[in-house]
């Protein structure tokens, strides 16, 4: 057994500090300080942010907003069973809300009524339709402004700008090259077509105009913003999987409370035999054996953690489970770096990300301290809070955090409002639900985490996330200090 593993036997995060080292970097900032990482085995991050697949955390705003900020959603599955489409529809909807080249713009015929055409755009929210033949062949384009004040009687023909005055390029482009020739032409929109005038894309500055305000976010190859989509091990799961890979979603995440089973050994059989290559993350586990079992059947990524999580209660009902930071050393101890493993759940303050990315996560999942955003699902509502001081009453917004196996969590994903209490209470919750106050958007509380990890960096001596790691991994005892109760309470304690 190694020196590391001996030392955080029993441990979690706030067991330990890191002692500073010489540091090296100039500037503390996410901007200057390589933060990339692996998701899976074919996924890249610039930054090791993952938000977990929980039905009161990420849906598309939150997988949209942590894309963007250069992180991963994974979109829950917290939906009913045998209702597919909706998760479908999240994973549409991060996919279609930035584009590098858009491959299957919104098209309309020549012939059809303007009326179709504003029916068209008010239901997709897209300002530019692409005018075709029944042959796809491009024929003009027609945008909001061409609307305006227009009888919708016409017919698109007699307001759309014609294929002959329009700028097109013919084949594929690169980002940098559509550029030039929008600057070139000075158009803000460039049609793809093939050597028979059949229409392949549309390019648009406004996308490109995002891509390059967004340097950091998770893009797939074509420029659109990549997301990730749990299912379960049973059930619906590989209809679900097949729905949510013709939506593009770029991952599919096994999520099960014990993915060291059966069940799981039986779907990820079934899941590659289906799907063939498909990049996989199956989890949780929090053991050498659990990692192997995943190893073994060919997962491209793991979940570690068994009952950390902030809405669990599956230590406090089953006295199963593994302290994180033991989990982590472990799991990564027996993968040796062969699958990208992310650290998920337990994570309440910043210090604890870069705590979890050194003990063995190459990404973090979050939940509970995302939680109250903007970005998370669900509705606000207010609840009256008495100030202490004053004894007044006011009311304060708050938003509901609920862990997946919680009560309330079972009971929505099953459709059972009718059920016998006593039906549901044999369900066996794992999980439980609160109210946390309703805050801001998410994008702050994302960038203050990674200023924080970027001055972890700096206090660990070295210039870029990978490297601290490599350097903490060779010597470890260079780093961790254990801590009494006492200097826990000095850490800690605020
Ligand atoms: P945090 O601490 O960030 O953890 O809120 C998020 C992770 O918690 C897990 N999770 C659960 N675990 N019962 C459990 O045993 C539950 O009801 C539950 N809900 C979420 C999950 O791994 C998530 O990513």
């Amino acid at each position: 057994m190694s020196n590391l593993l001996q030392l955080v036997r029993g441990c979690t995060f706030d067991d330990f500090l890191f002692n500073p080292q010489y540091s090296v970097v100039e500037r503390r900032d996410p901007t200057a300080i390589d933060l990339s990482c692996q998701l899976s085995t074919r996924l890249r991050l610039r930054r090791p942010i993952v938000s977990a697949n929980m039905d009161t955390i990420t849906r598309a705003e939150m997988a949209i907003a942590i894309a963007e900020e250069g992180g991963i959603g994974i979109i829950d599955r917290g939906f009913r069973s045998g209702d597919i489409e909706p998760q479908v529809r999240e994973v549409e909807r991060v996919k279609r809300r930035q584009h590098g080249i858009v491959r299957d713009p919104y098209t309309i015929r020549a012939d059809a009524p303007l009326a179709e055409a504003a029916s068209t755009m008010q239901r997709t929210g897209v300002g530019t339709l692409v005018v075709v033949d029944e042959s796809r062949r491009l024929t003009g384009l027609l945008t909001t402004r061409d609307l305006r004040f227009a009888d919708h009687a016409r017919t698109v023909a007699d307001r759309m700008t014609p294929r002959d005055r329009l700028v097109v390029r013919e084949g594929a482009i690169e980002a940098a090259a559509a550029e030039e020739a929008m600057r070139t032409h000075k158009v803000k929109k460039l049609p793809l077509v093939d050597d028979q005038g059949r229409l392949l894309g549309l390019v648009t500055a406004k996308d490109l105009i995002k891509q390059k305000r967004l340097p950091f976010a998770t893009r797939d190859d074509h420029g659109r913003l990549r997301v990730g989509a749990a299912i379960g091990a049973k059930g619906d799961y590989l209809e679900r999987a097949a729905e949510l890979l013709r939506a593009d979603a770029d991952v599919i995440v096994i999520d099960i409370a014990h993915g060291h089973s059966a069940v799981m050994g039986r779907a990820i059989d079934a899941f590659r035999a289906k799907f063939g290559d498909v990049e996989l993350i199956a989890g949780n586990v929090a053991t050498a054996e659990g990692v192997q079992f995943l190893i073994d059947r060919g997962v491209n990524g793991i979940k570690v953690g068994i009952g950390p999580g902030g809405g669990c209660t599956t230590r406090l009902n089953t006295n199963f489970g593994v302290p994180q930071v033991e989990a982590l050393v472990t799991c990564r101890e027996a993968s040796g770096g062969r699958v990208p493993l992310i650290a998920d759940g337990g994570i309440k303050r910043d210090g604890a990300i870069a705590q979890a990315l050194l003990f063995g996560g190459d990404t973090v999942m979050l939940g509970s301290v995302l939680a109250g955003t903007i970005e998370t699902p669900g509705d606000t509502v207010q609840k009256p809070v008495v100030i202490p001081e004053s004894h007044k009453t006011v009311k304060v917004p708050f938003k509901v955090f609920r862990g997946m196996a919680s009560l309330q969590a079972i009971v929505d994903r099953l459709d059972v409002e009718d059920a016998e209490s006593a039906d549901v209470e044999a369900l066996g919750a794992e999980g439980t639900e609160i109210s946390v106050p309703a805050r801001g958007s998410v994008r702050p509380v994302v960038r203050d985490m990674l200023k924080h990890l970027c001055s972890a960096i700096s206090y660990g001596g070295a210039g870029s996330l990978s490297e601290l790691q490599e350097m903490f991994r060779r010597d470890p005892s260079r780093y961790a200090i254990r801590l009494s109760e006492s200097a826990r309470r000095e850490s800690f304690d605020r």
